[in-house]
């Protein structure tokens, strides 16, 4: 099965990919792109949910966005196309670990993406090495809201609580200057809407012979998420400057 297909077909109602609804963007977004002339980087895009709705809020803002996924990029290529905001979008399919530019950004945004730089920190320290002195980082990452069982250490990974998952982001050097803490309600819309995309997809297309599986998928994924770590994940997204630059 092409993992990328389900990719696609498991966010077709939910843009931004990661458990948080339009408000919650725009007010994060509000707080790191203020100015309305930033030059912005997204490490780890996807469809460049979050490039695209700067672009399209402030006429004067350009931006960067970089992913590995073809599929999702091409994706962002047609949405700014439809937007009207190409002309100030770049995309580069590359792995972002290795993406360098010239110019520093003074927004550097990687919500959801932090497994792609091996954790939180590592994240924090490649964004750094994008970003323009008093310029804003934007980030999201899961966090424990409870007690995580074994399985959903399995499943998700390795994460701290709330408390300690700050206190390791403010002593690594940065200072918060907004946050949000996902809801119940973003938490669950996430996850309904991925599994419920893909068996409205799977139910729509039984004559598809990828139609089975998708729905095995949406299925396994909803009974590990309800069985093994709906209580304890939580999700955490902050705009943060240096402390001192
Ligand atoms: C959960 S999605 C988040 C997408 C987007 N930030 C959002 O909030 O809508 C994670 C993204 O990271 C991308 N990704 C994973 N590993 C990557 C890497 N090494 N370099 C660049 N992108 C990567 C995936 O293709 C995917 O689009």
């Amino acid at each position: 099965m092409d993992r990328e297909k389900i990719s696609r077909l498991s966010h077709a109602d939910h843009p931004i990919n990661s458990p948080l609804d339009d408000e919650s963007v725009r007010r994060l977004l509000h707080r790191t792109v203020d100015r309305g002339d930033e030059r912005v980087l997204d490490l780890g895009c996807g469809e460049a949910a979050w490039l695209l709705r700067t672009l399209a809020a402030h006429p004067e803002v350009t931006a960067e966005g970089v992913d590995t996924s073809a599929q999702l990029l091409a994706k962002a290529r047609k949405e700014a196309v439809d937007r009207g905001v190409e002309d100030r979008l770049v995309l580069h399919q590359q792995d972002a670990t290795e993406f360098a530019s010239p110019r520093p950004f003074d927004a550097v945004l990687s919500v959801g993406a932090t497994h792609a730089f091996g954790g939180l920190l590592p994240t924090l320290d490649a964004a750094r090495e994008h970003l323009a002195p008093g310029g804003r980082v934007l980030v999201g990452d899961a966090y424990w809201e409870r007690e995580p069982s074994a399985a959903a250490r399995e499943i998700l990974g390795e994460y701290e609580d709330l408390a300690t998952t700050v206190d390791r982001v403010t002593a690594h050097g940065w200072t918060p200057v907004f946050g949000h803490i996902s809801t119940r309600q973003e938490l669950d819309d996430f996850e309904w809407c991925w599994t419920g995309s893909l068996a409205t997809w799977a139910l729509d297309h039984p004559e598809d012979p990828d139609s089975a599986e998708i729905l095995n998928v949406a299925s396994t994924h909803r009974s590990q998420w309800l069985s093994s770590y709906r209580d304890s994940f939580g999700f955490l997204t902050l705009v943060l400057r240096r402390t001192s630059e």
